[in-house]
């Protein structure tokens, strides 16, 4: 099977969890656009969705799904997102996609968290794939100069934008023996808006496609 086969696989398992008139968290990426293809069969039984990008909710409204704003629509009953690199203590990293912030946003007003991914990104330490960190303009080079400070090698994602006017630093050579840390301790840089660890609030379910079927991860 492929990577984008397992991706497909890996949301429909996550369809099977949406029940009728449930408001649906929606992250961003191919294997979410995969559930957002599949859930358009659904789209007259949920009462609709929250997104975590712009990118997915221009999708969802092509698929006939209405999107809210969380603002008028309170706590999720669930979310579901794709990553870039997941372990089986369900710590996530995320922002391949550079939609991290509003991807934490919801993922934390939500009450259960489904992360669906292929095999190839399950790891036995996060650090692999480079961190995505969200900082303000103008903070960007000194928090480059922190992250450096961490260990890390940060590379402006150049030509980049994200949805909330900022820009991106992708941190690599960064080895995560603890995610919950490291991530409080860049979110507390001065600058930062949000970093791609997802440890503090991780996974709930982590649904992993392989050759031979999804299997499910629990916290
Ligand atoms: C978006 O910012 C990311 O957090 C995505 O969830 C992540 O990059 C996974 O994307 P793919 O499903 O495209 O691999």
């Amino acid at each position: 099977m492929n990577a984008d086969a397992k991706k497909r696989a890996a949301a429909l398992a996550a369809l099977e969890l949406v029940e009728d008139g449930m408001l649906v968290g929606v992250g961003t990426g191919s294997t979410v656009n995969h559930f957002i293809a599949a859930l358009a069969g659904r789209r007259h039984r949920v009462a609709g969705a929250v997104s975590s990008s712009e990118a997915s909710s221009r999708l969802l409204r092509t698929a006939g799904i209405e999107v809210l704003e969380l603002n008028d629509a309170g706590d999720l009953a669930l979310y579901v997102d794709g990553a870039d690199e997941a372990t089986r203590h369900l710590d996530l990293i995320k922002g391949g996609g550079g939609a991290l912030t509003r991807e934490k946003i919801v993922a934390a007003a939500s009450r259960r968290f489904i992360c669906i991914i292929d095999d190839s990104k399950l790891v036995p330490m996060l650090g692999r794939f480079p961190l995505p960190v969200e900082v303000i303009p103008m903070a960007r080079s000194l928090v480059a100069r922190r992250l450096v400070g961490l260990g890390g090698q940060p590379v402006y994602r150049q030509g980049f934008t994200t949805d909330n006017g900022n820009v991106i630093l992708d941190v690599h050579n960064l080895k995560i023996p603890d995610p919950a840390a490291l991530e409080a301790e860049i979110g507390l840089l001065a600058g930062v808006v949000a970093v791609g660890l997802f440890a503090r609030r991780g996974a709930d379910l982590l649904l992993v496609a392989g050759d031979d079927g999804v299997h499910t991860l629990k916290r």
